[in-house]
């Protein structure tokens, strides 16, 4: 079979993340697919920057669009990140090119998934994005695929790394909010502006298309209630603490008399519970099916290596001829009854 051959956009961590992912475990999983996966093109801001990683003939491309389009590879992998700017270009660029895409970009999708989903499924694309949700988690598989015969009641969770990470260390370690988040920023958890961790907005776009998912709705990211941890103090942590609670910034997506309530917000987590036990930099994501029950997913939220891996499965199901539309139904066909109780909210 012939090789697949990728464009990748973006080598900070994730993407760097990726390329050492192909490089360790390339020929396990060529063997695994039957099929190589070939790295044909790569873009990046700062061509000079040194990566410490091996691209020896690898094509360099000043300009990720060009990259989208170039004939030579078959799927644009976007590690850039933005909600709008050179990503969308890029990724609009790719699809229209009838190229599949994967990208870990929740802002990009939280904004724009449903045009860019209905832009995959015109031109019979994969559009996958397993890493924009919970970093190493598999949840998009999950709820797309293995629980996809499920109603669900209610899908929760701790979505967004950076915060778990800044919660836990003021509550263990009793350090100062500020510093913590120096120190994700530095391990590669946080988003390129912070504010979007803190604030509760990257949970909220992650929330947003998890709510598409699991209600079969259209992704309304402007209709979520968010948020954030800002102004969580180390007396609140404290207070918390000793009445047997930890807080926890939670992403909550459930279906009432009233349509589908989503919010991400600080919440007092009963510390016997599991999620409450969720430490550092790990999520948890909770999908209450009417069926299967509540199931608790738990891993790596973010970080180079666990993100990477999620990415490479989306790959991997390219490889392997799998195309499942973006969202859980083709989007031209989302039922209306279930949107208008989304409008009403
Ligand atoms: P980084 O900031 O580490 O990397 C961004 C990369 O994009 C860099 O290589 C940068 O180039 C490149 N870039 C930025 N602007 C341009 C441009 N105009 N043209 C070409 N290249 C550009 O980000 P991350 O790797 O952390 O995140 C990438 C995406 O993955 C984002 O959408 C993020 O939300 C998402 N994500 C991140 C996770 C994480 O744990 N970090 C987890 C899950 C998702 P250069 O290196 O030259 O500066
Ligand atoms: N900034 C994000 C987080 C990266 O901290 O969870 C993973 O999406």
């Amino acid at each position: 079979m012939k090789p697949l051959k990728l464009g990748i956009a973006g080598l900070g961590t994730v993407g760097g993340g990726l390329l050492g992912l192909l490089q360790a475990n390339g020929t396990h999983v060529a063997n695994i697919i039957g099929r190589e996966i070939r790295v044909t093109g790569i873009s990046a801001r700062n061509q000079s920057k040194e990566r410490g990683i091996a691209v020896d003939g690898v094509e360099w491309f000043a300009d990720p669009v060009a990259l989208a389009r170039d004939p030579s590879n078959d799927v644009f992998v976007e590690l850039i990140g933005g909600e709008d700017g050179v990503a969308k270009a890029a990724v609009e660029a790719a699809l229209s090119a009838k190229k599949h895409v994967v990208t870990a970009n929740k802002a990009l999708l939280a904004k724009h998934g449903v045009e860019l989903a209905r832009l995959a499924e015109t031109n019979g694309v994969a559009l996958n994005f397993e890493a924009a949700v919970a970093g190493g988690i598999p949840v998009i598989k999950t709820l797309r695929e293995a629980l996809g015969a499920n109603r669900v009641k209610r899908v929760y969770g701790i979505l967004n790394g950076t915060c778990n990470y800044i919660l836990t260390q003021m509550q263990s370690e009793n350090r100062a909010f500020d510093d913590v988040l120096k120190e994700a920023q530095a391990l590669g958890y946080a988003e390129a502006d912070p504010t979007f961790d803190i604030g509760g907005f990257d949970a909220a776009h992650k929330l947003a298309l998890l709510t598409s998912l699991a209600f079969g709705t259209r992704v309304a990211f402007e209709q979520i209630h968010v948020e954030g941890i800002q102004s969580i103090t180390q007396a609140d942590i404290e207070a918390a603490d000793s009445l047997g609670y930890r807080i926890k910034l939670l992403g909550v997506s459930m279906e009432t008399e009233s349509g589908i309530e989503a919010r991400v917000s600080p919440v007092l987590i009963n510390k016997d519970s599991a999620i409450a036990e969720v430490s550092g930099v790990t999520n948890a994501v909770a999908i209450d099916g009417n069926f299967s029950g509540n199931i608790l997913l738990v891993g790596p939220g973010a970080g180079a290596k666990p993100t990477a891996s999620a990415v490479a499965g989306d790959i991997l199901d390219i490889a392997r001829g799998l195309v499942v539309p973006p969202f859980v139904t083709p989007v031209a066909q989302l039922k209306a009854h279930r949107r208008a109780k989304l409008d009403q909210h």
